[in-house]
């Protein structure tokens, strides 16, 4: 069976898609066929995952293994070799868009890096699953076949994550469940859109590619020279907390660590509030020079202005995102 082409099909324009694997549960491997948690990430290749969706057989395909690991041992060494491969099939003018077989561990850090280092005017769509390829009902297959239909939609744009029929932008999707097969959220925003039945309904627009084109070369040619991103630390705020963590940071960081410390990002309670020991430190850090941004550890809202404030930087991101969005600020300034 064919994808429905009436939504998704460009008669005139670029018709095949790329499909880059990395790893995680979407390619696991269970001893037994039951068993949903005890499996290794990572183990079937990319070719096998969409040699096993009958709905992709079909179309022009080109399928590359950019990486084969568990997403909770991502680093920059692999982000960098993605946005290269991304960017290399994005360039060319046959190719309609990139999907990307990813783990849902960290596949939201992975969706913001690339979307804030291409800024692709094409769809880059990553996917995944929850239970490994070997499970009795895999959700891999199901989710594969959606990410090829929003890569091949008209119009579609910018990096998007797919799962569990919905699609989601990069800067607002979350994983917030361990278990189930609708894991991730959007939080305020909602989904950009669903994947019904082999189309899109979209609720929103897609991410914002940009405007000098299809990609941002600044930003992709720095990272491309940089051995590491500058080391930006992710702290959180909780009760009976201290500043030991920041002290002793800064001590390493003074006595001439090979990769010194440039920004911390702490995740506040509520609206950006921290606990008085911890403050204490962290605005010790910033009068030193390193660079501190605050966000809240809450999963839905932002932190508001107000008068208890005393961090200079305030990141709407979530976390993790403002951790990537601060180290790629410290990169190209
Ligand atoms: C991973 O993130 O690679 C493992 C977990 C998953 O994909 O669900």
């Amino acid at each position: 069976m064919a994808i429905q082409a009436t939504q998704t099909a460009n008669a005139q324009g670029a018709q095949r898609l790329v499909i880059l694997g990395t790893g995680g549960t979407i390619a696991g491997r269970a001893a037994q066929a039951g068993d949903n948690v005890g499996y290794v990430a990572g183990q079937v290749s990319v070719g096998d995952l969409v040699a096993a969706v009958p709905m992709l057989k079909d179309l022009l395909l080109d399928v590359e293994q950019v990486a084969q690991l568990d997403s909770k041992d991502m680093d920059f060494a692999v982000w960098k070799a993605l946005a290269e491969r991304v960017a290399f099939h994005l360039e060319r003018p046959d190719v309609k868009g990139v999907v990307i077989t990813h783990g849902t561990d960290t596949m939201e850090e992975t969706a913001f890096f690339l979307q804030s280092v291409l800024k692709p005017t094409k769809p880059v769509v990553l996917t995944c699953a929850m239970r490994p390829a070997t499970a009795l009902v895999p959700d891999g297959p199901q989710n594969l076949s959606d990410a090829v239909v929003v890569a091949r939609h008209v119009g579609a744009q910018g990096v998007t994550v797919v799962c569990a029929g919905q699609v989601h932008g990069a800067d607002d999707v979350t994983k917030v469940h361990t278990y189930r097969l609708d894991a991730f959220d959007s939080g305020d925003a909602g989904p950009l859109g669903c994947v019904e039945e082999g189309v899109v309904r979209l609720f929103r627009p897609w991410p914002t590619g940009s405007v000098e084109g299809l990609l941002d070369t600044t930003v992709r040619d720095r990272v491309q020279a940089s051995l590491a991103l500058p080391r930006v630390v992710l702290l959180t705020s909780h009760a009976d907390t201290d500043g030991l963590v920041v002290q002793a940071l800064l001590a390493q960081s003074s006595s001439g660590a090979a990769q010194p410390l440039r920004g911390i990002v702490v995740a506040g309670t509520g609206n950006g509030t921290l606990h008085k020991h911890l403050e204490a430190a962290l605005l010790e850090a910033q009068a030193q020079g390193i660079r501190v941004v605050l966000t809240s550890r809450c999963v839905r809202g932002r932190v508001l202005a107000h008068p208890g404030l005393r961090l200079s930087e305030v990141s709407p991101l979530s976390p993790v995102k403002s951790r990537i969005a601060l180290a790629l600020d410290l990169l190209t300034s």
